[in-house]
């Protein structure tokens, strides 16, 4: 049997410093993005901050419900929304960031399985890579594509 091993690359920063200004201003506005999350369940609040080929810039955040499954997690509530507003309109990066009781997380946070589903389906339909930042206060991490996150991944053909 052969083995075959399936490497991905993150580049990790120590704070927004860091970054690229577009890199650090999607990040900030995924930031207070998490300021919009209603959050009542878990207390987790999540932002998130799409950037599209034509320059605009839409937000999400976690949308909870009593109904738990109902909820909907920051990064989807904003790429649907991008999709359903700008259809023809490629990604170019998402930023996620979060925070409890008002603190900014230190660490990143990382998209969940289904949210790296629907992300990699806006990467493969346009054919061009998402940059994936992945904010904390402390420490940033980024992939240049999706891709990385979820290897071995269902597309249909
Ligand atoms: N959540 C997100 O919004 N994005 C993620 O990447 C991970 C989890 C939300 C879902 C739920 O409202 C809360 O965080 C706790 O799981």
């Amino acid at each position: 049997m052969n083995i075959k091993k399936i490497e991905i690359t993150v580049y990790e920063a120590a704070g927004i410093r860091e970054l690229t200004g577009e890199d650090a201003a999607l990040l900030e506005k995924a930031a207070a993005a998490t300021d919009r999350s209603y959050a009542p369940y878990s207390h987790f609040h999540v932002g998130a901050a799409v950037l599209l080929e034509n320059g605009e810039i839409i937000c999400g955040s976690n949308q909870e419900n009593a109904a738990y499954p109902s909820g909907l997690c920051a990064e989807r509530v904003a790429l649907f929304y991008a999709s359903a507003q700008y259809p023809e309109v490629a990604i170019r990066a998402v930023a996620v960031h979060s925070s409890v009781n008002g603190q900014a997380n230190p660490d990143p946070v990382y998209p969940c399985g289904a949210c790296r589903q629907v992300l990699l389906e806006c990467e493969s339909r346009f054919g061009q890579p998402i940059k994936v930042i992945m904010g904390g206060t402390k420490k940033i991490q980024i992939v240049n594509s999706v891709s990385g996150l979820l290897p071995l991944s269902f597309i249909l053909k």
